[in-house]
Order: structure tokens, then C-alpha cells, then sequence
């Protein structure tokens, strides 16, 4: 029985970085969800072509892109993504991988309710859209790239409401899952936290599990 850290959460809200070092910690696999809708919505970008055919002929190739990264492809996944052919056509993958042994933390905004509802630990990362929209600006003036910070609030919120309203798999935090919110948390507290919530619950699933 694989142990699956399941990590929802607002756009820009750490999820990722959280994600990754849990993964670390944990020597567990991760998959960052989201690079999927992000292929896709790229793919419906570049080629004009159909989302749902693009999602059920997904490019896995490309998940390390840069391209996939940007906001407007981030803006493009949500909507796509409240398209329930896309959501069914990528569904397997991530089940699949949530069955990785010795366990895999998925970052997104269903994994705690749809992909992995089992999952030994679930978090639900936030922060407010200032902060988050505040982090992605330094993150993009670290890279070259001017944008201006109200804009990107503005952006954070329209992309939320439209995770958190669509009709399938909206983003909410699972009844289990453990809030967290990384306001005033730098990287290493936020993660430190994150430990702190899961490390229990980790830890019984591995003693739970039999041996072998
Ligand atoms: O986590 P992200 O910003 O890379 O996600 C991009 C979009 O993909 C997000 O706005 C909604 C969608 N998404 C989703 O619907 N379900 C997931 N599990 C992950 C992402």
C-alpha cells in the first residue's frame, strides 16, 4: 500500500515548493498536477487544437518547459480545466501515481477530495492573494519580467474563483485536510510547519503498513 501526501491549495500558494520538499524528506515520488492542465492549455495555446484531444493525447515530454510556466498558460490550465472530458482524460495518470511505492505527495486542487480522497496526510496551503501576488513579482523581476503587482492580484483572484466555482472537482479543501496558511511564513517556516502536520500522520500510515 503506497502512503500519499496529498497538497491542495490556491494558485502561488507555496503548494509546489511544499510539495517538492515533502517529497524530499519523505523520499516519495511527486507529481506537480497542475503541470498537466499547464501541458494541455499549452498545447490548446501553440496549436489551436481541442482541449479535450489535447488532454487525451497529452505530451508528458514537455512537463520541464519553461513555456508551461507563464501566467498565461496558468490562466488558460484553469480554464481548461473546468472542462470535465480534460479532467476524466487525465484522471488515470494521477491515480496511477499516487500508487508509487514507498508513496507520492501530489500537489493540485483535487487531490486531497478526488485523486487520492485515501491519502494518509492532506494540507491546504493559502495565503492571501497580496502575499502570493507580492512572492510571484519578485519571482518574475527575478527573471527579467515587469509586471505590475495589482495586475497580478487581480489575476490570482479571477484564476481562485474559477477553480473554486466550476462545476467538477472544484478547488476546496478536503473535510480532513489540515489548513495552512503561509502569510507570514518564509519557505523554511512554511515547510517546517508543513512537517509539523504531517509527520504524525505519515508516520502511522508507515507503521500501519505491513512489512515486506
Ligand atoms: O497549480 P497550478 O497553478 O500549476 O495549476 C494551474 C491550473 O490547473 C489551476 O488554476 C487549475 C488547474 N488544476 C486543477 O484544476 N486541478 C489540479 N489538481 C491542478 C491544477
Amino acid at each position: 500500500m503506497s502512503i500519499v501526501i496529498a497538497v491542495d491549495g490556491t494558485a502561488a500558494s507555496g503548494k509546489g515548493t511544499l510539495a517538492k520538499k515533502l517529497a524530499r524528506h519523505f523520499s516519495f515520488a511527486h507529481l506537480d498536477s497542475g503541470s498537466l492542465y499547464r501541458l494541455v492549455a499549452l498545447a490548446v495555446i501553440e496549436t489551436g487544437c481541442d482541449a479535450v484531444a489535447a488532454a487525451q493525447a497529452i505530451d508528458l515530454s514537455r512537463a520541464g518547459d519553461a513555456a508551461i510556466r507563464s501566467d498565461r498558460v496558468g490562466a488558460k490550465a484553469s480554464e481548461v480545466s473546468a472542462i470535465p472530458e480534460v479532467r476524466a482524460a487525465l484522471f488515470k495518470f494521477q491515480r496511477d501515481f499516487a500508487t508509487q511505492w514507498p508513496g507520492a505527495v501530489i500537489d493540485g486542487r483535487d487531490i486531497g477530495t478526488v485523486i487520492a480522497p485515501d491519502a494518509a496526510a492532506k494540507l491546504f496551503i493559502d495565503a492571501t492573494p497580496e502575499v502570493r501576488a507580492r512572492r510571484r513579482w519578485l519571482e518574475l523581476t527575478g527573471l527579467g519580467i515587469r509586471k505590475d503587482e495589482r495586475e497580478l492580484v487581480a489575476e490570482l483572484v479571477a484564476r481562485d474563483r474559477r477553480d473554486r466555482e466550476r462545476q467538477v472537482s472544484p478547488m476546496v479543501a478536503a473535510a480532513d485536510a489540515l489548513l495552512l496558511d503561509t502569510t507570514d511564513l518564509d519557505i523554511d517556516a512554511a515547510f517546517a510547519a508543513a512537517l509539523t502536520l504531517v509527520e504524525p500522520k505519515v508516520g502511522a500510515a508507515l507503521a500501519a503498513r505491513p512489512r515486506g
